[in-house]
This record gives structure tokens, sequence and C-alpha cells, in this order.
């Protein structure tokens, strides 16, 4: 059963707020009434008693109805008012209804109450969900900004490190190329031309290995030739090789090729977690797993390492500070995903993203 409906009542004579109450009764409302019939006393009780409804007199001595109905507005304007009075002109119910009442029932005409009663709850209803939908929205929009904000600036990041590491590494070793170049053409004998020819071979080698992991970092080729399970394998072992930190990767042997969207989401995800691992966490040992069942593939990411405090970097992340933690939640997101960051400082952190599986299907691109 419904809580009772709570009215309140700005009225001075006592009769007719029993004849009210007795009309709403009749009608099948079910309702706890309070009665005022002063100023201070309905700036009171808006608060206190909260009405859910409010049925004022027009005209009560000391206090008018018009002042009744700003009051509440002020206090509360999502609370319906509702002129219940003697007869009062139809220009003055107008310009009642003008400032906001909804409706005006003769004292006369009491059957008319509990349908107006009715329909200013229902209206009152809607209004609220409205309300609460453009919240909801306000709130997606500004989301939405911060989001490609971040994004836009995590691309400009992207570019200008590939744009540093283009000009210091590649555009070095082609500058060493060209002095070596010109000294091979000025070479004295054999042996120096030989010695000259060793130099821009390793230049040379060098460089390529150097293109070749920015382009590894930037999209790994076997991701769209081979999939998930390969490319992070070789991920994870090309991680290993850079330092002392023991990494096992591990992937349910049934898992195949999943929609793109998942592959490159959980690819990133796994890469981030990963960094940050080997980064912050002075871990000795990190696992990275892939599982797989009928409806959803988990990525778990887990370090023995020192911790941290996972709501104060999400605070950061908004701040702009970092970047990683909350890139992690929306690249899921962008997928279908979720992620969750178990964390405590002292005993490790362990990550773990879901998706959702969707048919694969190569060749739509969606990144
Ligand atoms: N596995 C982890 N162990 C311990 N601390 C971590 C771990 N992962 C993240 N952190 C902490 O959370 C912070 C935020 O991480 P986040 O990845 O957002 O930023 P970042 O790695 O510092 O910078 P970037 O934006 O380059 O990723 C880190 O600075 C670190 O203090
Ligand atoms: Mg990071």
């Amino acid at each position: 059963m419904a809580e009772p409906l709570r009215v309140l009542l700005v009225e001075d004579m006592v009769t007719d707020a029993e004849l009210v109450m007795h009309a709403l009764k009749r009608d099948g409302i079910d309702a706890i009434f309070e009665r005022v019939d002063s100023e201070p006393a309905l700036n009171d009780r808006i608060g206190a008693f909260a009405p859910q409804v409010v049925l004022s007199d027009f005209s009560l001595p000391g206090f008018s109805g018009m002042a009744a109905l700003e009051l509440v507005h002020r206090v509360s304007p999502q609370t319906p008012f509702i002129f219940v009075s003697g007869t009062i002109g139809e220009e003055r119910a107008i310009e009642s209804l003008k400032s906001g009442a909804i409706d005006y029932v003769l004292k006369t005409n009491l059957a008319r109450l509990g349908p107006a009663v009715r329909r200013a709850l229902e209206h009152a209803a809607e209004r609220a969900a409205r309300t609460r939908a453009e919240e909801e929205l306000a709130q997606a929009h500004q989301r939405q900004r911060m989001l490609s904000r971040r994004l836009i600036r995590a691309q400009e990041r992207e570019r200008a490190e590939l744009a540093r590491e283009l000009h210091d590494e590649v555009g070095q070793a082609f500058t060493a190329l060209k002095i070596q170049l010109e000294m091979l053409r000025r070479a004295k004998d054999s042996a120096e031309s030989a010695t000259r020819i060793d130099d821009c071979a390793e230049i040379v080698r060098a460089a390529l290995a150097q293109v070749r992991n920015l382009s590894l970092g930037l999209r790994p080729p076997q991701l769209d030739e081979f999939g998930l399970v390969s490319a992070l394998r070789s991920h994870v072992e090309r991680m290993a090789r850079t330092g002392t930190t023991e990494i096992a990767f591990e992937a349910d042997p049934q898992i195949a090729r999943q929609h793109p969207d998942i592959e490159i989401a959980c690819f990133r995800i796994a890469q981030e977690a990963l960094t940050n691992a080997l980064r912050h966490a002075q871990a000795d040992r990190i696992r990275i797993m892939l599982r797989i069942n009928a409806d959803t593939l988990a990525l778990i990411v887990k370090d023995n390492g020192r911790g941290f405090d996972v709501r104060l970097a999400n605070e950061q992340a908004l701040r702009g500070t970092s970047m990683g933690v909350a890139g992690l939640q929306e690249r899921a997101l962008l997928a279908g995903g979720t992620v969750r960051i178990d964390s405590e400082v002292g005993s490790g952190t362990e990550v773990v993203a879901r998706f959702p599986l969707k048919p694969p299907t190569r060749g739509q691109s969606g990144h």
C-alpha cells in the first residue's frame, strides 16, 4: 500500500477544511492533512511537513491565496498548488492560473477536487521525471565533452612523442649515415671503405630497429593479422626482455578472434595496465590472463607490488594530471565492456576488464 498523500490546507475556516478532507476521502484518496492560516505557519510547514500538494483558500484574514501561491513557488517550486475557494470571478481565476496554480476548484463543487488533485500529482511526477532525464542528459554531455577533451590531449601527446622519436632517433641516424657516406666517398683505401660500410650497416640496422619499435607501439601488426592472444603474447615477451620483473602470460586455448573493437580495447588496456605495473608497482611478479566463457572475454592484469589509492588516481585523472587509469575505463566502455581496478596500498593491484562477446566481423573497422 502506498503512503498516504500529504496535503497541506491553507484555510482559516475549520469547517471548510473538514469539507475538503471529506471530499478527498470520498473520492478514495488516502491522505493526511495539516492546516495553516498564516504566512509564517505556511512557511514552516512547507519545509517540515513536505506536502505533496497544497490546497489553498483564495482569501484569508491577514493573508491572501496569491501570497500563499507565491511563497510555495519560491520555497518548493515542484509542489502543485490548487485553489479551493468560494466564487472568485473569472478574471481572478485566470490570474491565479497564470501565476502558476495548477487548478482552482469551487467550494460549491468539491466533487471536482479529487480528479484535480490526481491530475496535479501526475503532472508533478511527469515534471520530476523530465527534470531527472534532463539532468542525466546534461551529465552525459559533460562526460562526453571531458572524454573528447582527454582523447584530443592524449592524441596530441602521442603525436608529440612520435615526432620527437622520429626527429631524435631516426633523424639522427640518417644524419650519421649521410656523414658516413660522404666520408666513404673520400676514403683513401679499401680498408677504410670497408670500415665505413660496416658503420653504415650498423646505423641502418639500429634505425630499422627503431622504426620497427615505433610502428609496433603505434599499432602492433600481429593484432590485425593474428589476433589478440598472439599480439599480447609478443608484447609481453618484449616487455619481459627489457627488465627484471617476471611477467607471466596465460590465455585460455579456446580464445578465437574477437570483434576488432574488443581486440584493440583489450590490447590497449593490457598494455596500459602492464606499463603501470612496471612503472609504478615495484612488483617482482606480474600475471596477465585472458579468460573466456560463453558470453564474456575477461582480461586480468595482476601484480604483487605496492598498490595505490584508486579513488585518488581517478580524481587526479579528472583534473588531467594523469590519463592511463581513466583511459582504461573509457577504452572498455567504448567497446561495450567494463573495468574494475582493485588495489590496496601494500598488497598489489588487479585490473579486470570484461567484454560481452560480439561476433567477430573482420574488415569492419571501428578504430
Ligand atoms: N599497478 C600499479 N601499482 C601501483 N600504483 C599504480 C599502479 N597503476 C597505477 N598506479 C598509480 O596510479 C597513478 C595513475 O596512473 P595512470 O596510469 O593514470 O597515470 P601515469 O601512469 O602516472 O601516467 P600516464 O598518463 O602516462 O599513464 C600512477 O601515477 C600511480 O601512482
Ligand atoms: Mg599509466
